[in-house]
């Protein structure tokens, strides 16, 4: 209980030091944030020894930091593991935001009555890792730590964690825990709390077709020459079947399937297409046909442009048969498929599907695993007990679309599984315009991140 007094106590702070975070724009994939993104790594540092951690360190990689802290009250007691990120999203594009990306203000909205955070990063994923931050504070503050802590904070989560691989692997000794807890994902509302269970993985391409050597006069050579822009749109029309099947060969010979009673299973969680429409303003949704719309997101693997580019785009009309034309294509996988091979059968794939009158490149950026928890450890069974006591409901487990690379190898590296316990909404506009993340999320969050200490120490030493 003191926990959750201090918690009450210090609500305003709480708040007030979230923004204050959030007002550094630590935007990883741009270099212009170079600095930001270092200083966001020492707010987090600062954060974490106001909190009472032993030992923190900015560690270094030829990229940006990993904020590490730890907490160990007991070397015989069991260890909690925390990892987030504090690099955020380009805010792009700035002017469909209400209020600026970086300034972050507190409004109501239909889903948030009690307020929302608006602000880059609030929900993805500063907001969520700050909680960890906050829960372990108000133990510290009220001497009740049940578990040794560990915080693994990094910055390149947004481009790829390409530093993370090597340090996980490098500091396994250091990182030894007994669960690992990542607050990155969603639930599926405030009434229906989640656990994520399943995640999708990614293969990040882009390509460039190139048809005459030059950008030429579209009514000289138009019809004679292949213009690149209509070859790339019908080259990856033609990806695609009538039933939203991916014609790349041997793209679904590694997929899982789920049998009839895990899909049944899995289309048990309230989901109402109407409403899903409704607040995306669309009329119908789309997708592989035969499956649901949570299976479309969960269990089955997906091909999408993310960006077309090429020819004239300025103001009025400009005639020109363009030399060039480019995509960027992301693929989001399921167990078992291996980015490194669906980037090379994508790659294969495309240039094979090239006709003679244009020449190809493509390039695989990054890419990562996807990954299945447990709904059985210890851990998942001690946040199951945590969202209960919290919320009063027993959390659902789910799959979710989105991906979080280090998830697959954090099981293979520290052999544990990890507990997704998002806290967000699917509607808090991640990666887009307006982001914002619930007061009510936040703090559900910090009391339910503490609740689950107690909860892992009492199912741990039974
Ligand atoms: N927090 C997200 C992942 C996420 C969001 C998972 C919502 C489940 C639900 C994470 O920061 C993210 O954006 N991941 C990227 C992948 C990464 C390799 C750039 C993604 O999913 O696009
Ligand atoms: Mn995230
Ligand atoms: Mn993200």
């Amino acid at each position: 209980m003191a926990v959750n007094d201090f918690i009450r106590d210090n609500k305003d702070r709480f708040l007030n030091e979230l923004l204050d975070l959030l007002r550094i724009p630590s935007v990883s994939a741009d270099p212009k944030f170079k600095k930001d993104v270092f200083a966001a790594a020492n707010f987090v540092k600062e954060s974490l020894e106001k909190a009472g951690a032993d030992t923190v360190e900015i560690c270094e990689t030829p990229g940006y930091p990993i904020v590490y802290g730890e907490k160990i009250i007991d070397p015989a007691l069991k260890t909690v593991l925390v990892y987030g990120h504090y690099d955020v999203q380009p805010a792009d594009p700035y002017e469909l935001w209400d209020s600026p990306p970086f300034e972050p203000v507190i409004k109501k909205t239909k889903i948030h009555p009690e307020g929302a955070i608006f602000a880059r990063g609030s929900a993805d994923d500063k907001g969520q890792f700050y909680m960890y931050v906050k829960a372990f504070e108000a133990m510290m503050a009220s001497g009740d730590l049940p578990c040794n802590v560990k915080f693994m904070i990094e910055g390149e989560e947004e481009v790829g964690s390409d530093n993370l691989e090597k340090f996980v692997i490098e500091n396994k000794e250091k990182l030894k825990a007994d669960v690992i807890l990542i607050s990155d994902t969603h639930m599926i509302s405030m009434q229906d709390p989640s656990i994520t269970v399943g995640l999708r993985g990614m293969a990040y391409m882009e390509v460039e077709v190139t048809g005459s050597n030059r950008d030429l006069h579209s009514g000289t050579y138009g019809g004679a020459v292949a213009n690149p822009i209509n070859v790339l749109c019908d080259m990856i029309a033609s990806m695609k079947d009538e039933n939203d099947h991916i014609t790349i060969p041997g793209f679904y010979d590694k997929v899982q399937e789920l049998t009839a009673a895990q899909r049944e299973r899995l289309n048990e969680a309230p989901f109402d297409l109407n409403e899903y429409q409704d607040k995306l303003d669309i009329e119908a949704v789309h997708g592989e046909k035969d499956y649901t719309t949570i299976e479309r997101v969960g269990i089955r693997p997906t091909l999408d442009v993310n960006g077309i580019w090429g020819g004239y785009i300025g103001e009025g009309a400009k005639t020109v048969l363009p030399s060039k034309a480019h995509a960027k294509i992301s693929m989001r996988l399921v167990p078992d498929q291996d980015w490194h091979e669906i980037s090379e059968l994508f790659e294969n794939y495309f240039k094979s599907i090239a006709p003679k009158s244009v020449k190809v490149k493509v390039k695989a950026h990054h890419g990562g695993a996807p990954a299945v928890v447990s709904d059985s450890s210890v851990g998942y069974k001690a946040a199951e007990a945590a969202m209960e006591e919290t919320f009063g409901k027993k959390p659902i487990p789910t799959r979710e679309g989105g991906s979080i690379p280090i998830v697959a190898l954090f099981q293979k590296e520290l052999g544990s599984d990890p507990i997704l316990f998002g806290f967000g909404l699917d509607t808090d506009a991640l990666h887009s315009p307006n982001e914002h993340y619930g007061v009510k999320n936040y703090f559900i969050g910090i009391e339910t991140i503490a609740a689950f200490f107690g909860q892992f120490r009492k199912l741990i030493d039974k």
